[in-house]
């Protein structure tokens, strides 16, 4: 008999993801379709990835002109449209900021921590290194940001990791405080942590981090892979609090699914470094910086109007959702219309949001996302109790209403729902 691609797969590739079984081939706006010819609902956008929706026509026209005009060349020479965005992205950013381009959010983050400590260095000693990050943050995989990432038990098997990063409770602006001191030379944060399972701070929090970072001279490094490129109504998730970082990493919808990073930083930090210090073959390629072009020119006019006026509808149809749960048969539903099921919650902004079941939930969220996939809607299991929701920004009311009925189904389907 012929293999199938999950056997040819697991016979030739690491068996580093656990998937369902499913084979997307195609994508066109906020849907997906499988080798069987099944349609689904993208609520998951590639992990908070394809902002424009997939194969928007702008953006491959982007792409495969850039490509049949001139696809590659090395960081060794200059080429036009790697300018045009950082000008873009150091505009947005509100300006006196220079970029450095690589290919993912890893990457993004890794030369974020080499700038702060090159920049440290001669800004305020020999001795001052140190990165303080968030328990529960996701940084990265390699290895300087797998130190970074505030999640301890991904740590073990991979030491030695690099040593100089400490980890403070996410939210927490005196224990942040109490982290920084002379050995200091960045705090490193997500605005909202994404893979924690869409935490988002208690408000003021950036703006305390902003305050701590200035008085002691240290760097503010704020992580905006996943909550970036209006992800959550704005551009940027910080300029929500009003507060300039010194620097900004991105990546994932940079390129709608084309593979770029970037780390923006102050002119005055990014000047630090010197020729040879840091570089990438691919990073800022043409195609990949006209794919990020394109991709702008979809994303910021949706923003404000169209993401807010889609995010309510969201937000309202999950709490909605939220308030149908039922849980284990030790929890009985009490008040006029029954109660929320103990611990579960909503949370989120713009169009990034978590369906936190609960610990009282009696299946745990990885099979509601199956449920759901089977009845043609993409989203994934964040954490054990979570359900991640990052629809494409191009996503409408009508779809929405459709992945929530679909989600309702999912949740029916393993007795969940009311
Ligand atoms: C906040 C954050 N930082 C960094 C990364 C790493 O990005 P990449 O997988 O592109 O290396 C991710 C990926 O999920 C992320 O969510």
């Amino acid at each position: 008999m012929t293999p199938s691609l999950p056997e040819r797969e697991a016979a030739v590739l690491w068996p580093t993801y656990a998937r369902p079984q499913v084979e997307f081939v195609r994508g066109q706006g906020v849907r997906l379709w499988d080798s069987r010819g099944r349609e689904y609902l993208d609520f998951l956008g590639g992990i908070a990835v394809v902002a424009a929706g997939h194969a928007h026509p702008d953006v491959v026209a982007a792409v495969t002109t850039q490509l049949g005009t001139l696809g590659h060349t090395s960081n060794l020479y200059f080429t036009g449209p790697q300018v045009e965005l950082a000008e873009r992205l150091v505009d947005r950013f509100g300006g006196d900021a220079k970029v450095f381009f690589s290919n993912s959010g890893a990457e993004a983050n890794e030369a974020a921590i080499k700038v702060a400590r090159r920049w440290s260095r001669a800004a305020r000693g020999e001795d001052a290194t140190g990165i303080v990050a968030a328990l529960g943050g996701f940084h990265g995989r390699t290895l300087a940001t797998l130190a970074a990432t505030g999640k301890p038990a991904m740590h073990p098997p991979f030491q030695p990791l690099p040593p100089g990063f400490t980890h403070v409770p996410f939210g927490d602006a005196d224990a942040l405080r109490a982290a920084v001191g002379p050995g200091t030379a960045a705090v490193l944060l997500e605005p909202i942590q994404g893979e924690a399972g869409i935490r988002v701070p208690p408000a003021g929090y950036l703006r305390a981090a902003r305050e701590i970072t200035a008085e002691a001279g240290v760097l503010l490094m704020l992580d905006e892979i996943q909550s970036g490129m209006g992800r959550t109504g704005r551009l940027f998730a910080h300029q929500h609090e009003g507060i300039r970082p010194d620097v900004v990493t991105m990546a994932k919808a940079l390129g709608s699914g084309y593979p770029i990073g970037a780390t923006i930083a102050s002119s005055e930090v990014a000047d630090a470094m010197q020729v040879g210090d840091h570089g990438t073959t691919f990073g800022g390629n043409p195609v990949a910086c006209a794919a990020a072009l394109a991709t702008l020119d979809v994303v910021e006019p949706l923003l404000g109007g169209h993401v807010d006026k889609v995010s309510a509808r969201l937000a309202d149809g999950l709490q909605e959702l939220r308030w149908r749960l039922v849980g284990r048969s030790t929890w009985a539903p009490g008040g006029e219309d029954g109660d929320p099921l103990p611990g579960a919650e909503v949370r989120g902004a713009g169009l990034w949001f978590a369906l936190d079941l609960g610990e009282q939930a009696p299946v745990p969220a990885k099979q509601v996302a199956l449920a759901a996939l089977g009845r043609g809607l993409v989203v994934n299991p964040v954490t054990d109790t979570a359900l991640r929701l990052a629809p494409p920004l191009v996503v409408t009311e009508e779809e929405v209403d459709e992945g929530l009925a679909r989600l309702a189904g999912a949740l029916g389907e393993v007795g969940m729902c009311r």
